[in-house]
């Protein structure tokens, strides 16, 4: 037997996918056409030992209700349940909290997905490195710039074994570009006594905290809270409990080559968007929309979604529930969201436009592409750091003709002047 967990955190997480967070949780943020999270479902769902699903997090129970009644239609095969912890517990806290549940029907293994990341999730590879080295732990490695990879868990591995020999949770310097994609499958008997061993070594001994300043290294114990006021239940699989795994000598990395991007901006949820669409392109997806003059693929229209004949999109174009695109509109690597309303002629290129939001006749929203190799979605522009995405939330309005550049917008605003490179709050 084998179980999925799939991580979705709390409301005080996601503050950096602001200001789409604002009106829904981040793992229910639709891209290419469906909430990020179901896209890990769907990647669960291709596995066929899994039948299980846990999602843990400290949202309310209602958040991921409606949810969880659609995905049990969709994936009848696998039964979905929330699980929240009363407080945030860390990553691996959440998994030891409810080690009762995951544990019922006795798998012996299960995977830990991240909900923050846009993949391919390649999990029956990960399986089958699992078994041929008969592994207490695989980790989802992909290869990053060395600039990007010290923002993220840095695996030190042996090429020819796939054995992991270091890992660094976002080190300072440089260590390896192999980084941590935050997907995992775990031995069930190696995992739980694993993190067991870490919350004795944390409450018997207190944790040891360096300080590196310009000069020296200063050392000070810090007893029951640490530096940030963080908890002592809270756990993190990164930092706590991966660095030992790597001395056990069966913790293997299986290296994606496809795509990965992580989703923390709100912006990086416009290249999750394309990579999703192309995938969904590439399987040959009914939910893709007919290439034609005026569709270039991929494109995703919702059903109820009212786009001009006239209108050109795409490529990497969602069009959500009810949104209306005018005659002579041209949309580009965006995401229009539900009952948004683009009036004729607009031009909306990478960019956001907000549940509700109104664009005028003849105004272009717009940001600037970044290389897909790329892991943020700031930019330099004239010497300063600007969003590359620009951004609309709920309920904007932008003037007819007025032009809105590398911005990001708070809901409820109106925009009736040119602006670039500006948060307008
Ligand atoms: N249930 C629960 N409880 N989930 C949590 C908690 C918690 O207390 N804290 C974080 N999460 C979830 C988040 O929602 C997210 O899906 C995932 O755990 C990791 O979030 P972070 O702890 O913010 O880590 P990160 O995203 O900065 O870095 C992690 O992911 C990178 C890949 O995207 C690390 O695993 C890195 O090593 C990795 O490279
Ligand atoms: P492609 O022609 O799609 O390859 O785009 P491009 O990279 O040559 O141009 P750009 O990224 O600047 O613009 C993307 C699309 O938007 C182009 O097809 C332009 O014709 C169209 N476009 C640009 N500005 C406007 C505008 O103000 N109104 C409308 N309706 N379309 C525009």
């Amino acid at each position: 037997v084998t179980k999925a967990v799939i991580l979705v955190g709390g409301p005080s997480r996601g503050t950096r996918f602001r200001p789409l967070s604002l009106d829904v949780p981040k793992p229910l943020f639709d891209v290419a056409g469906h909430p990020i999270i179901w896209h890990c479902l769907q990647a669960v769902s291709k596995v066929p030992d899994i039948k299980e699903v846990i999602l843990i997090g400290y949202y309310d129970e209602s958040v991921f209700r409606d949810f969880i009644k659609d995905s049990s239609k969709e994936f009848p095969q696998i039964k979905i349940q929330y699980l929240r912890e009363y407080q945030a517990l860390g990553t691996a806290g959440g998994l030891y909290h409810f080690r009762d549940a995951i544990l019922k029907g006795k798998p012996d293994r299960f995977f830990v997905l991240n909900s923050d990341v846009c993949c391919s999730f390649p999990l029956e590879a990960m399986l089958k490195l699992f078994e041929e080295k008969d592994a207490d732990a695989v980790i989802l490695g992909t290869r990053v710039s060395n600039e990007a990879a010290t923002n993220f868990g840095c695996i030190v591995s042996d090429s020819h074994s796939k054995r992991v020999l270091h890992y660094v949770e976002k080190p300072e310097g440089h260590i390896s570009n192999l980084i941590n994609c935050g997907v995992y499958l775990f031995a069930t008997e190696c995992i739980f006594p694993s993190i067991k061993s870490a919350i004795k070594r944390k409450t018997e001994r207190p944790r040891v905290i360096s300080y590196p300043s310009s000069e020296n290294i200063e050392t000070s114990f810090v007893a029951d809270l640490e530096e940030d006021g963080e908890k002592k239940e809270v756990l993190r699989l990164e930092q706590d409990i991966l660095s030992d795994l790597a001395d056990s000598n069966r913790f293997y990395v299986h290296e994606t080559k496809d795509f990965w991007r992580q989703i923390k901006t709100a912006g990086s949820a416009v290249p999750a968007n394309a990579l999703y669409l192309q995938k969904a392109f590439q399987s040959q997806s009914e939910e893709i929309a007919k290439p034609s003059a005026t569709i270039l693929p991929p494109v995703f229209i919702h059903p109820t979604a009212t786009v001009d004949p006239t209108a050109k999109l795409g490529p990497n174009v969602s069009i959500g529930p009810k949104a209306i695109i005018g005659p002579g509109v041209r949309v580009k690597d965006a995401i229009v969201l539900e009952e948004a309303e683009i009036k004729h002629d607009a031009c909306v290129l990478y960019a956001i436009i907000g549940w509700n939001s109104r664009v005028g006749a003849w105004a272009r929203v717009e940001g600037t592409p970044t290389p897909v190799s790329s892991h943020t979605t700031s930019i330099i522009k004239n010497g300063v750091k600007v969003q590359s995405i620009t951004i609309l939330g709920k309920e904007c309005a932008v003037g007819d003709e007025v032009r809105v550049q590398n911005c990001i917008c708070l809901p409820y605003k109106e925009l009736k002047r040119d602006v670039s490179n500006e948060v307008i709050m």
